[in-house]
């Protein structure tokens, strides 16, 4: 297995191009299975996430091209020969549920793996399959397996998320598109990733109504089309990437960053003393002064402070001036990056969903252990400003997400590179 050695002490000046996002296209492509028209997404991200998710479709019957070194891919899924998704593909990515809803929508059936993923937490998909039955579909859970039928096709139905599920969001509503009739969906999320699929999915045809606020209607059509889609850019991405100078001092220019897409975030920036400026077509983010302020932190679904970007913003704590909570709101057990940071010097004391982390002058470079993808990059990050070397193992969470980790940062000044494994 590969590792990254990280040497800390360089400050960063540079830009950095913000790839397409990971989320936006893990939903996008099953989206595929709606047609027998080809869909093109452009901008897609060059991820190992990406890549299972082709061999998901694959398997499923889609013909599965990556164009231009992977950033343009094209679907076509003129028919869905083998409708079951199946545990070996399925454990390896959590968001393989989203082929559930589509299949399920196009020809009503769809066998589909309950799902692995990330271990942050107990992650059920009872929502995705509540939402599905509110649709007229019917489940068995069997063997592991979901098994999913609706004989005469699915109807629109109202559905009200009792918590706010990102997944369930898309899943059902992609599936709604090709129902009878209107769906309601409340409380639905309101990340820029459903508002991206729903533009996509308006490009194929469908009718789609509020994305983006926490009640979208969705009116079926009898058929989808084919469609050519830019897939949103990766906000997660960019946090990471605006945290970068945070670390080490210098600006970093985010190429493609879009304020709008980040300001719970950006906020919290401002309060730790970290100035962020939105240019034309990209965010410049700088630090000048020496330690940054500690803030204090909870997770929430879109628009307040993300997960995804829980575990960087608290590596950047780590050496803040003052004491900061962080609350995590949305997932169980999302601190696993806890006690590596300790592991470089970090004083954090964790109890339940709440961490409390006291700012020390320094963090020491250490071998630390990639434990999920959010964790993996916080570590980097972590170790940029560190005194040493840090190594971190266990790299391929990061390759899930992270696009070319090094050569982005190393562009920029950091001492950085990949070493390969033997594994
Ligand atoms: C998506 C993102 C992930 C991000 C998360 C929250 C993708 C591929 N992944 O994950 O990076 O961290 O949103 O922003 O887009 N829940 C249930 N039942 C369900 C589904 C979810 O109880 O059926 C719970 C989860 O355990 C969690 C909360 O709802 O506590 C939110 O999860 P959800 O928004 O569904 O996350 P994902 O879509 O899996």
């Amino acid at each position: 297995m590969d590792s990254i050695i990280v040497k800390g002490g360089q400050e960063l000046h540079g830009s950095i191009p913000i790839a397409g996002a990971k989320n936006a296209c893990l939903t996008l492509m099953p989206a595929t299975l709606l047609t027998d028209e080809p869909l093109t997404l452009t901008n897609a991200p060059r991820l190992s996430d990406i890549a299972t998710m082709s061999t998901l479709l694959e398997s499923l019957g889609v013909e599965v091209s990556g164009l231009q070194d992977g950033q343009v891919q094209v679907l076509s899924s003129r028919q869905i020969t083998n409708h079951t998704a199946d545990y070996d593909i399925v454990r390896k990515m959590r968001a393989s549920i989203l082929v559930l809803g589509p299949m399920l929508a196009r020809d009503g059936h769809a066998v589909v793996s309950l799902p692995g993923g990330c271990a942050i937490g107990a992650r059920p998909v009872d929502l995705h399959l509540k939402g599905l039955e509110a649709l007229g579909a019917e489940l068995d859970l069997r063997d592991g397996y979901v098994h999913a039928k609706a004989a005469k096709g699915l109807k629109g139905g109202t559905f009200e998320f009792p918590v706010v599920s990102v997944g369930a969001t898309e899943n059902i509503l992609m599936a709604a598109t090709l129902a009878k009739g209107t769906t309601v969906l409340k409380n639905a999320a309101r990340e820029p990733e459903i508002v991206d699929l729903a533009d996509c999915l308006t490009r194929m045809g469908a009718q789609i109504d509020g994305a983006g606020t926490s009640t979208i209607t969705i009116q079926g059509v009898d058929s989808l089309h084919g469609a050519t889609h830019p897939v949103i850019i990766d906000r997660i991405e960019l946090g990471t990437y605006m945290l970068a100078p945070a670390f080490t001092g210098g600006s970093v220019e985010l190429l493609g960053g879009r304020l709008d897409l980040v300001e719970a975030f950006a906020a919290k920036l401002d309060e730790a003393g970290i100035s962020v400026e939105a240019g034309e077509n990209s965010i410049t983010v700088s630090r000048k002064n020496g330690r940054v302020n500690a803030v204090d932190v909870v997770t929430a679904p879109h628009p307040g402070f993300p997960t995804d970007l829980q575990a960087q913003f608290m590596a950047l704590m780590c050496t803040a001036n003052g004491v900061s909570v962080l609350e995590e709101r949305i997932f169980e057990n999302r601190f696993m990056h806890a006690p590596e940071l300790m592991r470089m010097g970090a004083n954090i004391d964790v109890q339940g969903g709440t961490a409390t982390v006291t700012g020390v002058d320094k963090l020491k470079g250490a071998p630390v252990m990639a434990t999920d993808l959010r964790a993996s990059v916080s570590l980097i990050l972590a170790g940029l400003a560190a005194e040493g070397e840090t190594v971190v193992n266990r790299v391929y969470h990061l390759d899930r997400g992270y696009e070319r980790v090094e050569e982005k940062l190393s562009a920029c000044g950091a001492q950085i590179e990949r070493v390969k494994g033997n594994v």
